[in-house]
């Protein structure tokens, strides 16, 4: 798919992601001189003319956030100044994307700020995966193709015949209900919630669960794994209530804190994320399963780049009758 047309770029946030994405496109990554100066400020160069070409960028908005961040920022400028055709950015983790309202009054919106500064310094595309909720779309002005991490995860418990009604998916809380119940269809499974009550502030928690889940296989079902609180809490719960095997899954790996003991000491079996962030050796431990999500990524910029629907991306291929 090599094209004099346009060229892809990775900023350093995930580079095997990227590796990856550009092995299955047949799109070599073009090539930026990155530096770092003693005072931290940034220093980029892109190595080759993009002039009158389409730019196509990977980086994550992921740890170190702030650093991620600015880089992109910072090619996004220099290619505006060098007269790319169009800057298109692939951000596989939209980090802040948490901040999508106010919730407490004086309280700022984040994920629009990013989109503000995304688009004023002229992006003309976004890329991402299972943002936090869908309607940060709305954020922005331009295209945005938001693809779901769901083919990849529905199609490994199809591979390991879990579905049907031995499976249950949970919810760990109300926010993530609506996805628990779209996946629970593609693998023709049982829905549940656990429901986290703090009678007064600063008091334990107590845990009720909607839905039968005793005797079956459980899937705790979120988009972020961070501290590993939430996931850690209802594991437990759905444990106390009978559940014969428990899997956490989850797109996005933020895993911060001490998130990997946490999740160690759970009664989980597996911890099942994708790699739209990079997990560093360090916090690589048994039960976790990691799915690649590049083959998604290679074929929504195929789509894009040919001007082709993406509609046929939401389906799962195991169970197309399904819309996700
Ligand atoms: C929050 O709304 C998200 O969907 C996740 O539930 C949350 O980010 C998980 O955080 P933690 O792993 O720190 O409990």
């Amino acid at each position: 798919m090599s094209n004099p047309e346009y060229r892809l770029f990775q900023l350093g946030s995930n580079p095997s992601l990227a590796e990856e994405i550009a092995s299955i496109s047949d799109i070599p990554l073009a090539a930026v001189d990155l530096e770092t100066f003693a005072d931290n400020e940034i220093y980029e160069r892109i190595v080759d003319s993009v002039r009158g070409q389409d730019v196509y960028v990977i980086q994550g908005i992921t740890t170190p956030v702030h650093d991620n961040l600015m880089r992109l920022m910072v090619f996004i400028d220099a290619a505006r100044r060098t007269s790319a055709r169009s800057i298109n950015v692939i951000i596989p983790y939209f980090g802040y994307a948490r901040s999508d309202r106010k919730a407490r009054s004086r309280e700022p919106i984040v994920a629009r700020l990013i989109a503000d500064l995304l688009e004023t310094q002229g992006v003309k595309r976004l890329m991402a995966m299972d943002l936090h909720t869908s309607q940060v779309q709305g954020f922005f002005d331009i295209p945005v193709d938001h693809l779901l991490a769901t083919p990849v995860q529905s199609h490994y418990f199809y591979e390991q015949g879990l579905t049907g009604d031995d499976v249950v998916v949970v919810s760990p809380d109300p926010n993530s209900l609506k996805m628990v119940q779209n996946f629970a269809k593609v693998l023709n499974a049982n829905w549940a919630i656990v429901d986290a009550r703090e009678e007064e502030h600063g008091q334990a928690k107590h845990f009720q669960i909607t839905g039968t889940v005793a005797g079956k296989h459980a899937i705790l079902m979120d988009d972020i794994i961070d501290s590993g609180r939430t996931m850690a809490q209802a594991s437990q719960a759905l444990a106390d209530a009978g559940a014969t095997k428990i899997d956490a899954l989850a797109t996005h790996p933020v895993l911060s804190d001490h998130a990997v003991e946490r999740l160690e000491a759970a009664p989980l079996d597996r911890v099942i994320v994708t790699n739209t962030i990079e997990i560093p050796a360090e916090k690589r431990f048994d039960k976790l399963v990691e799915l690649s999500v590049a083959p998604l990524f290679a074929e929504g910029l195929r789509r894009v780049i040919n001007h082709e629907s993406m509609a046929g991306m939401l389906t799962s291929p195991d169970n197309p009758e399904i819309s996700l």
